[in-house]
């Protein structure tokens, strides 16, 4: 499907007069994101108002044309245009009259973004009239790929992937056009196309060359490939991996140039190293950083980056241990590191310190990294959050982390200022989204679930935007404006997270999934007891992890001090988190006045009730929507209820037998 492009007739739309009656894509060669842009604007507008638009290359008569281009070649032929001096990379100046549109990016890839921006506009029938100069907060916008050689999709929901099919890259690359297009049109400029847990026969040269292709297909989207590494490539032929080594520099090297060679374009290398069994750098006691400049090295005289995963951790810690704890892992790795990253060295950083969980704190390394470029790493395929069988609306997640102030030096640090490198004044980072987009017609496995997708995108062109203002323009966008539908899927989605926070685990316990295998439904006994370090310390009188400095792992000290000491403590540490950072009786007053116990109940029958309404919502939009995504959704949405009663009575049941504390309202237990 074309997901929130479908450039539906608009009702009330303003007649086909109001737009001009050509389209000058300027100096468009084959292939390019200007000509795209031509191409797009010509197909939106006929879709959106049912108008033709005569489309050229050359520049010409400007009056009633919509005129598309880069700075440069709009300067050449029009002369100046003073916005042109506000335009940084990848931005680019909008201005949309009656008789006019100008449409100039600061690259073509800047220009191509300008186009869809204009078709949104159009297509939600809210055309700014006002000129204005569009910028990106991050360079890194980049989505990464889970996808394996053998074409299934680690934590992918959606079929099989687009990329790879029984060890190869795919002949057919339609779809990967498809997709790059959806993820131009949310300004994302970069794609790793292969799992971070990587296999070395993505470097053969039939995969190179086949790198080559995707990489012709995501081009005239302005969507940059890059790819996953595994760190011990190099040993088949060396027979080591060995980063100071002379020779794996030089394999790196050698390798690195032959790729570039098909992809003269290509992004840069994602990096997962010494974690979760991946081989790294710490195999040979070099340093993680060794590990990254290997790779930098490699890459820095094609303009390529290195994404490196802070994602390092040890996956058979000991439970036993009070102290240890999984959490402090990432800043222990890094922390002594800041510094010796080089340049094009950007460590990328899961939001929390765990793993996606339904709520963490944001990851301390944010706060600590100053010397060295940073991302952040979100998951829009929801693993840990039903798996697009529930929906969950993630943009509230992701703007909580971003706009938590880390307090750095006890100044203003938030994270999304931290990550576009304003805070520390570095000249990278940005966003990594895991995407788990396959083969699948709804791209995710769900319809309602693209608004994460479309989230991902704006938010990280715009932290400042509002998760509901995107989630509107994607709701418009992909069922049309009717006043019903809109205000039904916002109520809907705005409501989900709580929700299944609230039915799965809640004050910062971690989603009490199955953590050993599937990560879907209930299973809290697994929590506890494993090597992962995932751990809720369960046993019959308490509960959480305890993560002060005074008698813990001493996590909440990772924190910079004015965090710390809200961590630190358990009076102020805010009730969503109360689990994640302390050990409490179940009689624990929360600040609301009820006990963990009593709030583990009632929250887990409201969330599950929440899920209930959610069918009732949907069905009333029957006949706003298209039959067969009004089918498909409801389908979603009554399993999603069901299964919410299974996650709210299993946990219940469990926290009930464990801790023998009966219910205030009698719903849980034998009667
Ligand atoms: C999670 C996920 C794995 C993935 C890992 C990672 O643990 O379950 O499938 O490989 O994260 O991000 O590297």
């Amino acid at each position: 499907s074309q997901g929130w492009l479908r450039y539906a007739p608009v009702p009330n739309a303003p007649g086909p007069e109001s737009v001009p009656s050509a389209i000058i894509a300027l100096n468009a060669t084959q292939s390019s994101p200007v000509f795209t842009a031509g191409e797009e604007l010509q197909r939106g507008i006929e879709g959106i108002l049912g108008k033709r638009l005569h489309l050229s290359a050359t520049a010409g008569q400007s009056h009633s044309a919509i005129v598309v281009g880069t700075v440069d070649a709009y300067t050449n032929a029009y002369g100046d245009l003073k916005e042109a001096e506000d335009l940084e990379t990848d931005g680019f100046f909008l201005s949309a009259t009656l008789d006019k549109v100008v449409i100039v990016g600061q690259n073509e890839r800047g220009a191509l973004y300008g186009a869809f921006e204009y078709l949104s506009q159009l297509a939600q029938n809210n055309v700014t009239c006002e000129p204005l100069v569009y910028n990106p907060q991050a360079p890194i916008r980049w989505t990464n790929e889970w996808d394996n050689m053998d074409g299934s999709i680690e934590r992918g929901y959606a079929g099989p992937s687009l990329f790879f099919r029984d060890g190869f890259v795919v002949d057919n690359t339609t779809r990967v056009a498809e997709y790059a297009r959806l993820l131009a049109s949310i300004r994302i400029n970069g794609m790793i196309v292969n799992n971070v847990n990587a296999n070395a026969t993505l470097l053969s040269d039939r995969n190179v060359e086949g790198l080559g292709r995707l990489a012709d297909a995501m081009r005239p989207y302005g969507v940059q490939l890059g790819i996953s590494l595994n760190f011990a490539s190099p040993n088949q032929t060396l027979g080591t991996f060995d980063p100071l080594d002379p020779k794996v520099d030089a394999w790196w090297a050698n390798i690195t140039n032959q790729i570039y060679n098909k992809v003269p374009d290509m992004a840069g290398y994602l990096v997962k190293a010494n974690s979760e069994g991946q081989p790294g750098p710490l195999t040979y006691n070099r340093t993680l950083s060794d590990g990254a400049n290997m790779f930098a090295r490699a890459v820095n005289p094609h303009g390529g980056v290195v994404m490196f995963r802070a994602f390092v951790y040890d996956n058979h810690i000991s439970p036993v241990n009070w102290t240890n704890d999984r959490a402090n892992a990432q800043l222990e790795f890094f922390q002594h590191l800041d510094g010796n990253f080089d340049d094009n060295v950007v460590v990328q950083i899961k939001f929390g310190p765990i793993d996606f969980q339904v709520r963490e704190p944001a990851s301390p390394l944010f706060g600590s990294l100053r010397n060295t470029s940073t991302a952040i790493e979100v998951q829009i395929t929801p693993e840990y959050l039903g798996q697009n069988c529930h929906l969950v609306y993630l943009a509230p997640q992701w703007k909580e982390i971003l706009e938590f102030d880390m307090r750095s030096d006890n100044h203003s640090s938030k994270v999304k200022d931290i990550i576009t490198g304003e805070r520390f004044k570095r000249p990278l980072g940005g966003y990594a989204g895991v995407s788990g987009v396959g083969s699948n017609t709804t791209w995710l496995g769900s319809h309602i679930a693209m608004s994460n997708l479309y989230a991902f995108g704006r938010l990280a062109w715009d932290a400042s935007l509002g998760s509901e203002a995107i989630l509107q323009d994607w709701i418009r966008l992909t069922f049309g404006s009717n006043q019903d539908v809109l205000d039904t899927i916002t109520d809907m989605s705005m409501k989900s997270w709580p929700a299944y926070e609230n039915y799965s685990g809640n004050l910062g316990v971690q989603t009490l999934t199955d953590i050993l295998y599937t990560h879907f439904g209930p299973n809290p006994a697994s929590q506890d007891n494993n090597g992962w370090g995932q751990w809720t310390r369960a046993d019959n009188v308490s509960i959480g992890m305890d993560r002060t400095v005074k008698n813990g792992t001493g996590n909440a000290g990772q924190y910079p001090p004015e965090i710390a000491q809200i961590y630190e403590n358990l009076e102020q540490t805010p009730d969503n988190l109360l689990l994640w950072f302390h050990h409490v009786p179940y009689t624990q007053r929360l600040k609301s006045g009820k006990t963990v116990i009593q709030h583990f109940y009632d929250a887990h029958y409201e969330g599950a009730a929440t899920a209930q309404t959610f069918v009732k919502q949907w069905k009333s939009l029957e006949g706003k929507i298209d039959k067969e995504r009004f089918e498909h959704v409801l389908f979603r949405q009554t399993f999603q209820a069901g299964h919410s009663l299974v996650w709210r009575d299993s946990i219940n049941q469990f926290y009930h037998n464990l801790s023998a504390i009966p219910d205030e309202a009698k719903r849980v237990g034998n009667h």
